[in-house]
């Protein structure tokens, strides 16, 4: 049967050409006559949480969007463009292990799109890579095997087209593209050691708070982070401008360590002493934009627990001028 509309033509043309024509183009296009989809989206029957990339991992109470049919996604869609999607509608939108499958240059398309969909002081949750991290498991052992998986890691599995790596992120460029696309509030720490496991806020202000390399999330329950000797804490602040900050950490130690914390950078230089219970320390910091890294050293005994832990650290920063 012969189609009767421009959709229903451009649903006829295979999906990875219609990528090929530029965002721009085919926003306008779609706005204009409607989505190339087979069967009509009603966004309204779905939950207003998106699962973006959801591979196989759908999840209940999301609306779980994948580039592949063969998912089974609730809505085959570019995550770099969905107008099929109602701005200012999502609550919480999660997108992980996706952003480094896109070229560089669509990374902050992406964001710019997601942040179209967020409702007000919606929560986005992502998963990416950290390079650094990972170059440093490859420098662990000279064996080739073992670079051969962590190569595999930085590129990605390569099972079909949307399987690649197409771009790399560190925690400073990760938040300086969350601040452009108008995201802040950001909290991000290492999960598995190498990856990146990000919050952030939608319409926040540009301040990011890093837990970084020595920092390993609670297993169980969340909760504050624990660390071995060392760790490296990183603020992060978006814009042009010099700001004061407040950083107010809870500390304490492991209850079979014997240690003291040093924390340097940034301007501070200061031994706390550390107890089991956890205590609240109030910092002020005058912050440039970029990234300042704070070193957290312990002096004395850890715990003899094979993983050597000596303390727990969790805590919140803000823009004072703002707070
Ligand atoms: C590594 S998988 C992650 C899957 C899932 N989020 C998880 O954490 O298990 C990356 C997923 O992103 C999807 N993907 C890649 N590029 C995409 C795009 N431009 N639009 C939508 N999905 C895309 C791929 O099809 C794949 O399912």
């Amino acid at each position: 049967m012969a189609p009767t509309s421009l959709p229903k033509l451009a649903g006829r043309v295979p999906q990875r050409w219609r990528r090929r024509v530029p965002m721009r183009l085919r926003n306008a296009l779609v706005a204009r006559f409607g989505h190339p989809g087979d069967e009509p989206f009603d966004p309204a029957a779905h939950p207003a949480r998106l699962n973006l990339g959801c591979g196989y991992d759908k999840r209940a109470g999301y609306l779980n969007v994948d580039l592949h049919g063969f998912h089974g996604p609730d809505l085959v869609g570019d995550v770099r463009s969905l107008p099929a999607l109602p701005s200012g509608r999502y609550t919480e939108i999660v997108a992980q292990d996706v952003l480094e499958h896109l070229e560089r240059a669509d990374g902050p398309v992406a964001l710019a799109e997601w942040r179209r969909l967020a409702a007000p002081g919606a929560r986005l949750r992502l998963r990416v890579p950290d390079l650094p991290s990972l170059l440093r498991w490859l420098r662990e052992k000279d064996d080739p095997d073992h670079h051969r998986r962590v190569l595999h890691h930085m590129f990605g599995t390569q099972a079909y087209n949307g399987d690649f790596h197409l771009s790399g992120y560190t925690e400073l460029l990760l938040c300086d593209e969350l601040f452009r696309a108008d995201f802040g509030d950001v909290e991000m720490g290492l999960h598995d050691e190498w990856l990146w496991d990000v919050e952030a806020t939608a319409g926040g202000s540009p301040l990011g708070l890093v837990w970084g390399p020595g920092f390993h999330a609670a297993e169980v329950g969340g909760g504050p982070r624990w660390a071995a000797e060392s760790a490296e804490l990183c603020l992060c602040l978006g814009g042009e401008r010099r700001e004061e900050i407040a950083l107010t950490l809870s500390l304490s130690r492991h209850a079979d360590a014997d240690t003291t914390l040093q924390l340097t950078g940034g301007g501070l230089e200061q031994r706390i002493e550390l107890t089991e219970q956890p205590t609240e320390h109030s910092l002020q910091l005058a912050l440039q934009p970029g990234v300042t890294r704070l070193s957290l050293t312990t002096e004395g005994r850890p715990a003899d627990d094979g993983r050597r832990l000596a303390f727990r650290a969790g805590g919140e920063a803000a823009i004072a001028a703002l707070a």
